[in-house]
């Protein structure tokens, strides 16, 4: 009887949980939500790079754009790492937004999502601190994610990036001690610096 009442409670416990966790992760989202759409047009020959897992935009395929991005929590604001080339030819496209340079890879530089970069505090030419695999990690940020545009020439025929993004130089991985071969995509977390 004792065992099996524990075992109700337990349940119950785990379902007001993801009740909770649900309704949390919904009230987070409508502060944020798509401000438009652009459908996807076929890259010209040669002219979407999919190095570094870059995705290219497919035709007629609907993409959510997005002035915002997601409010800032104290001193810790989740975001989704990406990896980067902000060299002359890399896979960033032109000169960086902030500055108009091209940066090496072995400097620590970031582009934020448009809202994180423009619309919640200005950041171009600051730096933040993204914490992630126990380490902490300064970089400046340079750049724009475009969650506002994509699928053009300017955006290299990329979609939109989406409003939750760090996408950081291969600099930035390197100091976070991430292993080479998980370069690509990962849960951080960041603040200003
Ligand atoms: C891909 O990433 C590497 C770093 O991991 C970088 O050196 C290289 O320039 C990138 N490739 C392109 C085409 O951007
Ligand atoms: C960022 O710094 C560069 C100099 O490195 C300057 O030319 C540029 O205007 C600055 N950008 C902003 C938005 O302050």
């Amino acid at each position: 009887m004792g065992e099996r009442e524990t075992f109700c409670t337990r349940h119950f416990l785990v379902i007001l949980f993801i009740i909770l966790a649900i309704v949390c992760s919904l009230a987070g989202a409508q502060k944020c939500k798509p401000s438009g759409k652009i459908r996807g047009k076929k890259p010209p020959k040669n002219q979407c790079n999919t190095h570094n897992d870059s995705e290219c935009c497919v035709q007629g395929k609907l993409y959510d754009t997005y002035n915002c991005s997601p409010p800032l929590r104290k001193g810790r604001t989740k975001a989704v790492l990406t990896l980067n080339s902000f060299e002359n030819g890399g896979d960033g496209g032109g000169a960086s937004e902030c500055d108009g340079k091209f940066h090496s890879d072995k400097s620590k530089v970031v582009a934020l999502s448009t809202g994180w970069l423009k619309n919640n505090g200005k950041r171009c030419n600051k730096s933040i601190v993204i914490h992630a695999n126990g380490r902490s990690v300064k970089a400046k940020v340079v750049d724009e994610c475009d969650s506002t545009k994509g699928c053009d020439s300017e955006h290299d025929f990329q979609p939109p990036c989406a409003n939750n993004i760090v996408d950081a130089s291969p600099a930035v991985w390197k100091a976070l001690g991430v292993p080479k071969k998980d370069w690509g995509l990962m849960d951080v977390f960041w603040a200003d610096a």
